[in-house]
């Protein structure tokens, strides 16, 4: 196991610098369940600039998880054309109707897991920003950071493995664990903002000086890309 760059300077660049996106809360203030979880789903296979509109039309048409719920399916596939993949569509619904049923999201990464849609980066989205339990959502921008932080050059796609158990590292630091939420999104802003796949800006990251990648010169090169 690495030891685990300090989660404070990262958290310290979040608050000055993080990005105001519409489905957060500010920060240490606990988000609604309902926000994270359709905003995680849109973002799935979609830029954070496409999501931002959509996001805000369905939380006019369904200010509620059990709004959505109600709705007529047809309505939400209606709602959320242009956006692809219209599985997540049919999914969100059922999942809407599930939570609702059950009167609520439910509050631990298991609970959420069984429910439609929901894989174990959403689950882990949702607990840790909603719930504020020590869970992180390990999406392709935190593997890159875990990448470059810990310096690992075992190429994708057989790296991934290495990549994603090096990132739960990052949460060994108990200034991490203590704010799930806030430490998530700064991790995912850093690696949109500055650690970003190329021309990453070092000279602005608040973890240069623990980067094994920077200070060995080769943060640009990584991850690797391997054979598909
Ligand atoms: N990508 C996935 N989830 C995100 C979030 N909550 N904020 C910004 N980018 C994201």
């Amino acid at each position: 196991s690495y030891a685990p760059p300090p989660a404070k300077k990262l958290l310290s660049w979040y608050a000055a610098h993080r990005r105001h996106l519409p489905w957060r809360s500010a920060p240490g203030a606990p988000a609604d369940p309902y926000h994270v979880w359709l905003s995680e789903i849109m973002l799935q296979q979609t830029v954070v600039a496409t999501v931002a509109p959509y996001y805000a039309k369905f939380l006019a048409a369904y200010p509620t998880v059990e709004s959505l719920s109600a709705a007529p399916v047809e309505s939400v596939l209606g709602m959320w054309a242009g956006l692809g993949y219209y599985a997540r569509a049919r999914n969100l619904h059922a999942c809407a109707r599930a939570v609702a049923g059950l009167g609520g999201f439910p509050r631990s990464i298991e609970g959420l897991r069984a429910l439609p849609g929901i894989g174990p980066y959403t689950a882990n989205a949702i607990a840790a920003i909603a719930f504020s339990l020590p869970a992180l959502p390990v999406d392709g921008n935190i593997e890159r950071v875990a990448a470059r932080i810990f310096a690992i050059a075992t190429p994708l796609p057989g790296g991934k493995k290495a990549i994603a158990t090096a990132a739960e590292c990052f949460m060994e630091d108990k200034a991490a664990r203590a704010a799930p939420g806030d430490f998530a999104q700064a991790l995912f802003d850093l690696g949109a903002t500055i650690c970003a796949p190329q021309s990453p800006g070092c000279g602005r990251c608040p973890w240069e000086r623990h980067c094994a990648a920077r200070a060995q010169g080769i943060a640009a090169a990584l991850p690797v890309r391997g054979p598909k």
